[in-house]
């Protein structure tokens, strides 16, 4: 972390001609288990990751902002605050335009010098981006001296996505970047924002394993799931699928069509998936966390349809070294991105050759393996 901090302020530095007030950092986050049950007010189990974003700042006497992204190439972004709209040119910045904008509309901020430099594999659905935002509110709220919790830090950057830069994402990856715990996972109710921290037996590793995976279609597929699972709320007349059971939904079959259907039982299945994860875990029950994220695999394949072959492949190549001893799934959106797994710390070799010998001769990718520890959110108290 030192190095990233001293990088940073440096190059803050020579960009500014001074040295920051502050520099702040938020994790990205891997989702252990529950996918697509955010939006609709279900349960999700991710943990905060050893990658993340790193903010360095200071405050201008004027109502300018002037942000350099040291991982993309180009000069500084610059806009007022009185004036936010979104740039086409250095898309990154709508991140840290949407921010300001949420944050101005309770809160009194000044104008910004910030860099920013950050770790997480990008496109890879590890939340860099929601680590960026995380990140930006820590830096601001600390210079500005802002009264923000972090389930408010996790609000701003999803309003910031969804109203500003277009995505409709839930509100787990925030909720992770700023709340998770080291050395556990967040059960987060995501109707009621409550959450819990569990602790991961320090003897199984998580280990993050990038497909590589371009992640094509993943705005318009993901806002389509969205979608298909608001129809299948109106078919059943409730608020969220979170107030659904197997049995209501059954019952309810005949009057939807089965792709709703089949969306709507993915739903209804990662939530009970994702609770009895947790009571698993706390147990450490291995044979069942095995059992269960191999299902949470099947489902989004199944049913929900947002893992891709390559994915599947991939999944399988863990899981075969695995066996009953941990279990390995898709994480995140999907349509590319990762695997997860839980790996016993005996078996991390093994999966890490299976992966390295296996994969690129049944897909022709190459694949990059993490071995992740669970970190603190930025906000947590
Ligand atoms: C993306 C979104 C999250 C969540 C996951 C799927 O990461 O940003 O809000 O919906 O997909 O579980």
């Amino acid at each position: 972390m030192m190095d990233e901090t001293e990088k940073l302020t440096q190059s803050f530095e020579r960009t500014f001609g001074r040295r920051p007030e502050t520099v702040a950092y938020a994790p990205g986050r891997v989702n252990l288990l529950g996918e697509h049950t955010d939006y609709n007010g279900g349960f999700v189990f991710p943990a905060a990751i050893n990658f993340g974003t790193w903010v360095a700042a200071a405050k201008r006497p004027d109502r300018k902002v002037s942000v350099l992204a040291l991982d993309y190439s180009g000069d500084a972004n610059h806009f007022s605050l009185d004036d936010i709209t979104q740039d086409p040119v250095q898309p990154w910045s709508n991140y840290v335009r949407g921010v300001l904008k949420a944050l101005m509309v309770r809160h009194l901020v000044g104008g910004l010098e910030l860099t920013i430099t950050g770790n997480v594999p990008q496109g890879a659905g590890l939340s860099s981006s929601a680590s960026l935002e995380i990140a930006l509110l820590k830096a601001i709220a600390s210079l500005y001296e802002l009264p923000l919790s972090g389930v408010d830090a996790a609000l701003l950057g999803q309003w910031a996505e969804n109203e500003f830069v277009g995505c409709s994402c839930g509100v787990m990856d925030q909720m992770a970047s700023a709340l998770g715990k080291q050395g556990g996972a967040l059960l987060l109710d995501c109707e009621s924002l409550q959450f819990e921290h569990r602790a991961i037996d320090p003897e199984f590793q998580i280990v993050i394993v990038d497909s590589n995976v371009k992640r094509g279609l993943v705005g318009s597929e993901y806002n389509l799931r969205r979608q298909q699972c608001e129809q299948a709320v109106g078919v059943l007349g409730v608020n969220s699928l979170r107030e659904v059971d197997m049995e209501r939904l059954l019952q309810a079959q005949s009057a939807m069509s089965d792709v709703v259907f089949r969306r709507a039982r993915h739903v209804v299945s990662e939530n009970t998936r994702t609770l009895a994860m947790a009571r698993a875990l706390a147990e450490s029950d291995y044979r069942a966390v095995s059992r269960l994220m191999a299902q949470s695999h099947d489902s989004m394949r199944d049913d929900f349809e947002i893992t891709v072959p390559p994915i599947d492949t991939l999944v399988s190549i863990i899981q075969q070294v695995l066996g009953a001893q941990g279990g390995a799934r898709m994480t995140g959106g999907g349509f590319g991105g990762c695997a997860v797994a839980l790996v016993p710390t005996n078996l991390i070799d093994d999966v890490r050759r299976a992966v390295a010998e296996e994969y690129h001769k049944r897909t022709g990718l190459r694949a990059q393996t993490y071995v992740c520890t669970p970190e603190n959110g930025a906000f947590l108290e």
